[in-house]
């Protein structure tokens, strides 16, 4: 792992099946932790970039997060807005797996 970031555990890689995702909070962040169907794992900013909703009472289409508030939606690979109302991209996190766990690098 690169020592320069600060990896937190988040969760266990059991706990978010593919095409689910996991609500926590690390560093102080609200972190959404993806495990895509591709057996993929991203982490962004819980925290929609437009009003204040988190994203994960939203529902997750393939590679893409809709928020449950105005149905603005991120590309959870990237961060990306991806359509209105959403003007400003939501922040990533690095996500390993090491063994039976997930950690996230957070600032
Ligand atoms: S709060 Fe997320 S789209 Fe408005």
């Amino acid at each position: 792992m690169d020592d320069a970031a600060n990896w937190v555990r988040v969760a266990a890689v059991k706990q978010v099946s593919k095409g689910e995702m996991l609500a926590t909070e690390a560093g102080g962040r609200k972190v959404a932790v993806f495990h895509l169907d591709d057996g993929s794992w991203h982490a962004i900013e819980n925290v929609c970039t437009h009003a204040y909703a988190l994203l994960t009472d939203g529902w997750l289409e393939g590679d893409a997060i809709e928020c449950p508030l105005h149905a603005g939606r991120f590309d959870v690979r990237t961060g990306k807005g991806l359509c209105a109302p959403i003007e400003q991209d939501v922040a990533t996190f690095p996500v390993r797996v090491e063994g039976p766990d997930v950690f996230v690098a957070v600032p």
